[in-house]
């Protein structure tokens, strides 16, 4: 099975308010988006590499190991322009987010290997926190987190299934915050897999503060 991955950077960071875009703000050594890029690009079973990032900042790259286009004004779009960059005979793809550097290489083992069975599939932790519904602030109730899962990415599908997914969506003005939601919409089963509570999301500066505490942390 060929497996491409398509890397998502093109955001703005607007929470984060940083001077530049989020997936280019140095962590420690490396720009942010550099963390889970080195992941995918180290991965044995990982073919090839596309990264969507800003318009500004594709001139920054010279000759790279990965294929570089332009994002979109959402974060459906610019996956949408990485798989377009994909080679034709990419089968099955891995679609991630820059804002999550601490992927590791066993979360993309688990994914590949429920992909080689044709499942669609994504990273996720099961929920911890206890969870209330309100109205006008007021609990209304408490939802049972037996069965709820927090969604992470890498997502992982066949090339076609997420092609056809992002198309009818699209059709469709429908706008999803992961593939998963949109993949779903198709009918089609998407398997979840088990991620890592370290594979967090770098959202706003606490986050980036925590992100920075844990590149420090001993090993
Ligand atoms: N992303 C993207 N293209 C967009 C919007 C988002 O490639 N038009 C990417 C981001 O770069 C990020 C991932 O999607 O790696 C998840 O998005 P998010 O964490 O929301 O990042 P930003 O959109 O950059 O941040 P914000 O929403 O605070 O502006
Ligand atoms: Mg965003």
């Amino acid at each position: 099975m060929k497996c491409g991955a398509v890397i998502v950077a093109a955001g703005c960071g607007e929470r984060l308010k940083a001077a530049k875009p989020k997936a280019f703000v140095m962590l420690g050594t490396k720009p942010l988006f550099q963390y889970s890029l080195d992941i995918f690009l180290a991965h044995p079973q990982i073919n090839e590499v596309v990264l969507a990032v800003p318009e500004e900042e594709v001139s920054s790259f010279s000759k790279t190991p990965y294929k570089i286009v332009k994002g979109g004004a959402t974060r459906q779009e610019s996956v949408t322009c990485g798989l377009a960059a994909l080679s034709p005979d990419c089968e099955a793809v891995l679609v991630h987010d820059a804002a999550r550097p601490f992927v590791n290489a066993a979360i993309l083992d688990r994914l590949i290997a429920s992909l080689a069975q044709k499942k669609s599939c994504i990273a996720a932790w099961p929920v911890s926190d206890t969870l209330k519904a309100s109205q006008e602030g007021v609990i209304t109730h408490t939802i049972d987190r037996s069965s709820l899962w927090a969604a992470q990415t890498p997502q992982a599908f066949p090339v076609a299934i997420l092609k056809q997914a992002l198309s009818k969506a699209a059709k469709e003005n429908f706008v999803g915050t992961d593939e998963a939601s949109l993949v779903e919409r198709l009918g089609v089963k998407v398997h979840l897999v088990i991620g890592d509570a370290g594979n967090i999301k770098v959202t706003t500066p606490e986050d980036w503060t925590l992100a920075e505490a844990v590149l420090k942390r001993p090993l």
